[in-house]
């Protein structure tokens, strides 16, 4: 049955689960408890969540084009994750967890640690450093309760962007060393509390131009490591997601930058080759080391100045759409974690969270607060989707 915003405001009101005004739901059957393993990308397709889809159909009906309003509407079934990047983005969650189809799996991106985006401003969060308690209490055990109340769900968790890699890499920022412990005790509770039989857990590793360096693959897979013992290896963990947001191709040669002057000291030039030295790195680590790759943006090549640019590349199109036929036996699935449309950071300078990169050349303008609808940049998506809609 589908509930529009009237009838589920009417659901609301009788306490059968919450929901904004703003998002319809498709209300499924009850499924039976749910037991994953291996890869839960195999027999599941990734659901298409209501958040994403109701940007998406709004999107599409703004557009005069027809024929790029139809194509727009294909987006909206596109599975992608939904992004719990507050503690009130919990309020929903219910509703979406009770709305995916028995046969299909939600993912989802834990993303509320104290100190959020220590290396950057366009991400800041709302939990300032030190507050770990409330990380572990109003968010982790909160998200905990609602999916402990949909075991017939299946999930896939996607923990905290950034947040790892960052400690390898931007260690010497005074924010990142202010976040240190929040960040490393704060993922190891995650993963502790989110070792549930329908939930597999995937945590963050950068990309290929980040922890695919010769020198930061050993230190970053023993990062990785180091936290998921002190969580006492959970056995829902089944590895890690590269690209999350990111630009870079799955498959390249030559890579995007390897002929640049540096290129020689970094051998993961792709997403793929990246997979395969980091799955090796993490072994050795003893970390669990099956990968997702986030293809939703990274259709078209060479747009970047940098390879550490980050903003709203400019040119950019929706990639491959979420699959489990990546041909390459480490990698469980492509997926969209990054929901094509939402801005990574606003392009405006006097703004409290405006981040340089934001303003670089080869970003988008003008471009809205990270997280919130950019229509321009989703049509510029869409007419440069590989394949196309
Ligand atoms: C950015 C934003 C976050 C949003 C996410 C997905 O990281 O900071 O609020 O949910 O992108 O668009």
């Amino acid at each position: 049955m589908k509930f529009s915003a009237l009838l589920a405001a009417v659901t609301l009101a009788t306490g059968a689960y919450a929901l904004p005004a703003n998002e319809t739901v498709e209300k499924r059957a009850t499924c039976s408890p749910v037991t994953l393993s291996g890869n839960p990308f195999t027999s599941r397709k990734l659901f298409a969540n209501s958040h994403y889809g109701d940007y998406v159909k709004t999107a599409a009906a703004a557009i005069t084009d027809s024929t790029l309003s139809s194509q727009a509407l294909k987006v909206a079934d596109v599975g992608s994750f939904l992004w719990l990047d507050t503690i009130s983005a919990l309020d929903t969650l219910d509703g979406h967890l009770k709305s995916v189809p028995c046969d299909q799996v939600i993912g989802i991106v834990v993303y509320d640690l104290p100190g959020r985006d220590c290396a950057a401003k366009a991400s800041n969060g709302e939990l300032a450093v030190g507050q770990l308690s409330t990380y572990k209490s109003s968010y982790i055990d909160a998200l905990v309760k609602i999916i402990k109340a949909n075991t017939g769900t299946a999930i896939v968790a996607l923990v905290e962007p950034d947040s790892l890699p960052n400690l390898v890499t931007n260690a010497d920022l005074s924010t990142c060393k202010a976040s240190k412990t929040g960040y490393e005790d704060g993922v190891a509770y995650a993963l502790k509390s989110l070792n549930l039989p329908n939930v597999v857990q995937y945590v963050d590793a950068g990309h290929g131009g980040w922890l695919g360096w010769n020198d930061n693959l050993k230190p970053g897979a023993e990062e990785l490591a180091k936290v998921y013992k002190a969580a006492g290896s959970p056995k829902n963990v089944r590895g890690f997601a590269t690209n999350v947001a990111g630009w870079n191709a799955w498959s390249k040669t030559p890579g995007e930058f390897e002929n640049a002057p540096d290129g020689q000291w970094n051998k993961a030039q792709d997403e793929k080759r990246y997979v395969s030295l980091f799955s090796a790195a993490l072994k050795t680590a003893g970390f669990p080391n099956y990968a997702i790759v986030d293809t939703g943006r990274n259709a078209v090549q060479g747009l970047r100045d940098e390879w550490g640019d980050w903003c709203n590349v400019n040119g950019a199109g929706f990639g491959v759409r979420p699959t489990s036929s990546t041909g390459d036996s480490q990698t469980d699935a492509f997926v969209w974690v990054k929901p094509g449309g939402e801005s990574d950071g606003t392009s405006d300078s006097t703004a409290n969270r405006y981040d340089s990169f934001c303003g670089k050349a080869d970003a988008y303008k003008p471009a809205p607060e990270a997280g919130t609808w950019n229509q321009a940049y989703f049509e510029m998506l869409l007419k440069n989707a590989i394949p196309q809609f």
